[in-house]
């Protein structure tokens, strides 16, 4: 090691980030691919942002007094002197691209999903990460309460389709702009009465959004906020008319549920209907999804006046519930020997990988013994056989590992039996 070289101690990945391997990364395959077959079954269709926005997205979007925007943003001045920010929610970008792209002059149905990486510089601990990743659902211009009902519906269904069944839906209602203040008022003064037993973080929240006091990870905070007023007795007719349809509907769909007065969720935009699913056997990290309506986003950024509601999935702490296995690979490893054969096994092998079959072939110069040997330990479904003689005659030896037997024929023969093998012994 040079002295200038990094010291093996910081040749680790960064603290609260983590490598997704192979053979996990097959589950989170899995799990994307159902997750898009689910989402898409509900209209929805894919908008990929960028992982990096201007840092004033967050600022106005999630909400300057929020955690997420005091403290947890990984922000940057570029070279060009601008403020950065690694995305640390996507709902902000799903509203800036619809205004930057007028996506609601299109006439299509404004549901989007997206997967990708997040960033939060939060004290990193089991379930918690600084760059975790999310599913991401968002639908716009739809007020009616039903689609709040659907979109917990399809919540609920793709935990179910993925065999995840220890959880609980808990909603609520936080407001709108018309009842809030008022609840704000009744929080801010009991807050007050209680000031010299809450951290500091929380004192300074009294005055700037005392709502966000029930965010605080605190013991004493959360004990004090438990018996603060709920915003459920403040709700205005409209909210609370909204909030009574999302649980008729949500009722109709079969989805069990509980009202959780106490569930306002930790971003500023919000507005009626709040919901989360928390993993009942989950530690203090349980929330697995959480999302709600979000009416004035759009407004606030300058844009149309258009509605939103959507959730976002932890798929961390949705891979911690999940007892899937990858499917097991099947490939070819194709052995040679001979330098003659050596060029023919490449060809070959571009052959099989072009009909479609995972193919193997590694020039470590072992012998054909040896080849044998570690495409049974690799666990290959078939190898090929490529000698020196084989190579001049254009016809080779297929070995079906799980069979025990042995076949021989051309390339074209050989790449119809392994896609087909049915049909081929069928024709034997
Ligand atoms: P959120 O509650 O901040 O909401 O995050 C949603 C989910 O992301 C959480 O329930 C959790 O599963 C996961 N999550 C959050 N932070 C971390 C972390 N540090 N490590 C691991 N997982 C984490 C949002 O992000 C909103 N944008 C959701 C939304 C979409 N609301 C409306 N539309």
């Amino acid at each position: 090691m040079s002295p200038d070289s990094p010291s093996k101690k910081e040749l680790i990945a960064v603290k609260g980030t983590h490598d997704i391997l192979p053979g996990e990364v097959e589950i989170w395959q899995k799990v994307e691919a159902e997750v898009k077959r689910l989402v898409e079954a509900y209209g929805y269709r894919e908008l990929r942002a960028p992982i990096i926005e201007p840092t004033e997205l967050f600022e106005k979007g999630t909400g300057e007094t929020t955690d997420i925007v005091t403290k947890e943003m990984y922000t940057f001045i570029d070279k060009s002197g601008r403020s950065i920010t690694l995305r640390p929610e996507y709902t902000p970008s799903v509203a800036r691209a619809i205004v930057e792209h007028r996506l609601d002059l299109l006439g299509t149905p404004m549901r989007y999903y997206t997967i990708g990486p997040m960033f939060r510089y939060d004290k990193p601990q089991k379930g918690r990460y600084r760059q975790f990743h999310q599913v991401d659902i968002e639908v716009f211009a739809e007020k009616d309460p039903a689609i709040d009902a659907e979109i917990v519906e399809m919540a609920d269904s793709l935990l179910r389709s993925l065999g995840v069944t220890e959880t609980e839906t808990r909603v609520n209602s936080v407001g709108c702009k018309a009842c809030r203040p008022d609840f704000s008022r009744a929080l801010r003064e009991r807050a007050e009465a209680v000031r010299d037993k809450l951290c500091e973080d929380c004192r300074r929240k009294i005055e700037t959004n005392p709502l966000r006091i029930f965010d605080c990870k605190v013991a004493g905070c959360r004990e004090q906020a438990r018996a603060f007023p709920k915003i459920t007795g403040y709700l205005c007719g409209e909210c609370r008319d909204h909030f009574a349809a999302f649980r008729r509907f949500l009722d109709l769909s079969g989805v069990g549920y509980k009202v959780d007065e106490n569930l306002v969720r930790g971003l500023d935009y919000y507005t009626k209907t709040t919901f989360e699913v928390i993993n009942l056997s989950g530690g203090q990290q349980n929330a697995v999804l959480g999302g709600g309506r979000y009416d004035d986003m759009m407004k606030d950024f300058g844009g149309p006046d258009i509605c939103g509601i959507g959730f976002a999935m932890g798929m961390e702490r949705l891979m911690a519930m999940i007892t899937l296995k990858p499917e097991p690979r099947r490939f070819l490893y194709v052995v040679h020997a001979g330098e003659a054969a050596k060029a023919k096994a490449v060809e070959l092998a571009r052959f099989f990988r072009r009909g479609g079959v995972e193919t193997l072939i590694e020039f470590g110069g072992r012998s054909f013994k040896n080849q044998f040997g570690r495409a049974n330990k690799l666990g290959s479904s078939w190898v090929l056989i490529v000698g020196e003689d084989e190579a001049a005659k254009g016809i080779y030896q297929l070995k079906d590992m799980a069979a025990g037997t042995q076949t021989g024929g051309t390339p074209d023969e050989l790449l119809r039996r392994i896609l087909r093998p049915s049909c081929e012994s069928a024709g034997d």
